[in-house]
């Protein structure tokens, strides 16, 4: 298999290719380094994976730089390129999140449809729902999303299902919930709880607590794209952990294995869903996904990572 992965020096994308390297395809990595988060963390993400046979991995941007190219013979394409981050996505940011989370994937169905007709597996987000009216949600749920990169990423998964219905390229949106694992975003919970706590730092906490969110591990996440780019189905599925957890309990199950945790309560935050859930029964029958990684097996293997790190620096 001959796979394309945007992003692929992000923290999914870099999973991504060495799952996919570690079952034998030859993988085309591109990414921009953006400056979400800082550039060298992003070239660390990439560097233990230069080197490895199957993998080419070039800089960048899907806004300007040729694609047909880069697309000449690929099977499969995993786009994961975007701008995340919910809060940030107010005010005059949202023009990076149209550039980079609409235009970007414009260009390139665009250049699929004129090109070799990939399969393309989408990155969508367990944020199109915005507040869902039950949990967990089904596919079928009316998507609202409440912040403005919700509505980036709905644009996004739209634009996949007008290229599939119109031009016949096959997509697979897979909404992703809340991702968690080594090399987790910066800005994200679990990497700022586990800094945090390992640094004898006070974690701030947006609102109450109570907020619920379906993490996911990022193992489960990436074994999901692969087996949903290997099947025929294509269309919309959540991608989910399995179970709802507080942010109260996520601070006491990190304060405990990390022996202390200080918290500071902050008001909660402009864009942020009260509670994500995922229904996975259409991901389960169309590609037999089961998400195998526990909360508390999840967690460890992060805090294990992040102190390794601290430990080295
Ligand atoms: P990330 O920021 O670590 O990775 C995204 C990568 O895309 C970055 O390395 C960035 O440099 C690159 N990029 C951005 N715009 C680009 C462009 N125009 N051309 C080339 N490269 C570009 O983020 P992540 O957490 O790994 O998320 C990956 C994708 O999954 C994003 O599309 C995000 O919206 C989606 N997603 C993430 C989560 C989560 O919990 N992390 C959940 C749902 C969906
Ligand atoms: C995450 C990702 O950041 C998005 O890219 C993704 O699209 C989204 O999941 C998704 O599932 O679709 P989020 O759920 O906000 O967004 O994930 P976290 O940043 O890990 O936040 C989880 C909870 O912790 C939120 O309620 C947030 O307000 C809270 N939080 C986060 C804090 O209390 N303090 C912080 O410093 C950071």
């Amino acid at each position: 298999m001959i796979a394309l992965v945007t992003g692929a020096a992000g923290f999914i994308g870099s999973h991504l290719c060495e799952h996919l390297l570690a079952a034998g395809d030859e993988v085309r990595g591109v990414d921009a380094f953006t400056d979400y988060y800082a550039r060298g963390q992003k070239e660390e993400h990439i560097s233990g994976l230069l080197g490895r046979p199957g993998l080419a991995f070039v800089e960048g941007d899907l806004n300007t730089m040729p694609l047909l190219p880069v697309l000449d013979g690929v099977q499969v394409v995993y786009h994961l390129a975007g701008q995340p981050g919910v809060r940030p996505s107010w005010g005059s940011d949202f023009e990076l999140y149209v550039h980079r989370n609409v235009l970007a994937t414009q260009r390139l169905l665009e250049a699929c449809r004129l090109g070799p007709h990939p399969k393309v597996v989408y990155a969508s987000s367990s944020s199109v729902y915005g507040d869902a009216a039950s949990h967990p949600t089904p596919e079928s749920a009316t998507p609202r999303p409440i912040s403005p990169y919700g509505v980036t990423k709905l644009a996004g998964e739209h634009l996949c299902e007008v290229y599939r219905l119109t031009f016949g390229v096959p997509t697979a949106s897979l909404r992703l919930f809340t991702v968690y694992g080594p090399r987790q975003r910066p800005d994200m919970a679990f990497s700022r709880l586990i800094a945090c706590a390992v640094e004898g730092r006070a974690f701030e906490l947006y609102g109450d607590g109570e907020q619920t969110r379906d993490f996911t591990f990022v193992g489960d996440v990436v074994a999901a794209m692969r087996n949903a780019a290997m099947s025929e189905w294509v269309g919309v599925a959540n991608i989910g952990g399995g179970v709802r957890v507080s942010m109260n309990e996520v601070v006491s199950v990190v304060g405990s294995m990390c022996g202390h945790l200080d918290v500071v309560r902050l008001p909660s935050a402009d864009g942020d869903v009260r509670h994500t859930g995922a229904d996975t029964r259409v991901a389960a029958a169309a590609f037999g996904y089961r998400p195998a990684t526990t909360l508390a097996k999840g967690l460890r293997a992060m805090v294990d990572a992040m102190s390794r790190n601290v430990e080295l620096t």
